[in-house]
């Protein structure tokens, strides 16, 4: 298989993720988020427009201190947010590639290309909520994103005003469809949701394994080493959980089919688990009630 045909979440992602920049103006600028953007000049125009929008690196930097500074629950910022948003525009051009079509060119006559935009943005915002609570974050994040959003499609030089607005309004019902019990009603936001469900290797419960907290959550996030995502034999897409441990299942069987069963994508994922290991990993010494 080509290693141009895959795309892998792991630990390496975040390690992977490019240093520290510093701005033009001699600050300290965010780490920049960096997607394939494939001859796309809208979606390389969104992304630029993110790169200098410092209040939304702000808003990351709040969400992420909510989380993992207040809750003790792992990273929503900037690194995650850059796994989801490459899982998501790679779900959707193997979907599009599959025949699938997105739901801004079915209903609203608009482009492949502007459903990239969409995934990605709304990939870069649907957190942002956390940085008022995490508690029904998903409602909250649409407040934060929305001004936002504003200011980076009028950076996109294809848009005018009634495209940049059918553009915003679906990517706010991706952020509001991305909570477990809401229904996503376009493609985009359902990949937007599995995207950020795949968001599962096992660097991304460190925090909350290293804190101290084993429970089934913390050790079968553990477990995950490495998601694969390929184009499948007899579904567009191929998403393949390879695990250190079988406690790992528990991401797969519950948390996982929770996500997909009601993102809308089932019918085009097909979902294997497997353990790498020979032998399997002992992921806690000794536990305690
Ligand atoms: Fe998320």
């Amino acid at each position: 298989m080509n290693i141009n045909d895959m795309i892998e979440t792991n630990t390496q992602v975040a390690s992977d993720a490019p240093a520290d920049v510093i701005g033009v103006d001699g600050q300290q600028a965010e780490a920049l988020i960096r997607v394939p953007c494939r001859h796309n000049p809208r979606l390389q125009a969104a992304v630029e427009a993110v790169n200098e929008d410092r209040e939304l690196h702000a808003l990351w930097r709040c969400a992420n201190i909510n989380a993992v500074d207040r809750l003790g629950i792992s990273d929503h910022g900037r690194v995650h947010v850059q796994i989801v948003s490459n899982v998501a525009l790679r779900l959707l051009r193997l979907l599009v590639e599959g025949g699938v079509q997105p739901s801004v060119v079915r209903h609203h006559g608009l482009e492949e290309a502007d459903a990239e935009v969409i995934v990605f943005l709304a990939a870069m915002m649907h957190d942002v909520g956390i940085a008022i609570h995490r508690d029904r974050h998903e409602e909250l994040s649409p407040i934060l994103a929305a001004p936002r959003l504003s200011a980076i499609l009028a950076r996109v030089p294809d848009y005018d005003v009634e495209a940049a607005t059918i553009i915003s309004s679906e990517i706010l019902h991706a952020i509001v469809a991305h909570a477990r019990d809401a229904q996503p009603l376009t493609l985009e936001a359902g990949i937007v949701k599995v995207a950020d469900a795949l968001d599962m290797a096992k660097g991304r419960s460190r925090i909350p394994l290293e804190c101290g907290k084993v429970n089934i959550h913390s050790i079968s996030a553990a477990a995950v080493e490495r998601v694969v995502i390929t184009r499948g034999d007899g579904k567009p897409v191929r998403v393949e959980v390879q695990m250190n441990n079988s406690a790992g299942i528990f991401q797969v069987g519950e948390l996982l089919r929770g996500k997909l069963d009601n993102s809308g994508l089932a019918e085009h994922l097909e979902v294997v688990a497997n353990v790498q290991a020979e032998a399997e990993k002992r992921l806690i010494p000794l536990f305690r009630l």
